[in-house]
């Protein structure tokens, strides 16, 4: 190799470092800004937080109890970049497809399962596994994801996410937002029988065991 054919290589190995440089610092700015003080809720808030299932941010759905909290209701978590919620799923209930744009998030199971969970990477591959009682799934930033109790009991899990304000995205109702004649042709299915579907879809209503053909083990 010449000097010439050296000298692009290295003016090519610093421009890979340089993209690669610019990547990172992207991502370290996708996180919440770190604390500059100890305690920025201020020292008057609370650092505990009492019976989440009853005093905090409280979703019930066809697939059970989602407990989570707020900046509002939990001061302590601001300017932290974390926040926790605790899931009770029923038998065959399902925590429907979603994403958190701003978190990571780490689930741990409690009590019950198993627990399917399962996540879908950038190149559309599912990757799914059950969970018991003692056992972790991570689901990556802004990816989607979903879990369901494959028990007989309620199955009670915990999840950390490290955002204070995670945000959820739920895949259905997001879909369904967008115009007939674009979902169409994403889904390719037409739009007169998509609209069939859109008339039915109700995130309220969803009748988990029926709809899932979930039949979980005797008692
Ligand atoms: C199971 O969870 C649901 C939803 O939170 C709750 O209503 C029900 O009482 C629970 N059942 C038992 C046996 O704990
Ligand atoms: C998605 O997962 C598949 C299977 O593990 C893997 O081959 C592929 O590289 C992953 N895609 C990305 C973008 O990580």
């Amino acid at each position: 190799m010449g000097s010439k054919g050296h000298h692009s290589s290295m003016m090519m190995i610093l421009w890979v470092m340089f993209v690669a440089f610019l990547i990172m610092s992207m991502k370290v700015k996708a996180a919440d800004p770190d604390p500059l003080v100890d305690f920025p809720a201020g020292p008057d808030a609370p650092f505990t937080f009492h019976d989440i299932t009853v005093n905090g941010v409280v979703t019930q759905t066809s697939g059970g109890t989602r407990a989570g909290l707020s900046p509002e209701v939990f001061p302590a978590s601001i300017g932290e970049g974390i926040t926790s919620v605790k899931f009770i799923l029923v038998p065959c209930g399902v925590n429907v497809p979603h994403t958190h744009p701003r978190a990571t998030e780490v689930l741990n199971v409690v009590e019950g399962g198993p627990l399917l969970v399962g996540w879908v990477n950038t190149s559309g591959v599912l990757q799914t596994d059950e969970l018991n009682v003692g056992d972790v799934a991570l689901f990556p930033r802004g990816l989607l994801h979903f879990e369901q109790n494959k028990g007989n009991t309620n199955c009670t899990f915990i999840s950390a996410l490290n955002s204070q304000n995670p945000g959820v995205l739920n895949a259905g109702q997001a879909l369904f937002a967008v115009p007939n004649g674009v979902l169409a042709t994403a889904l390719n299915i037409p739009s007169p029988i998509l609209q069939i579907f859109k008339n039915d879809f109700s995130p309220a209503l969803l009748q988990t065991s029926i709809l899932s053909d979930c039949n979980p083990p005797p008692v």
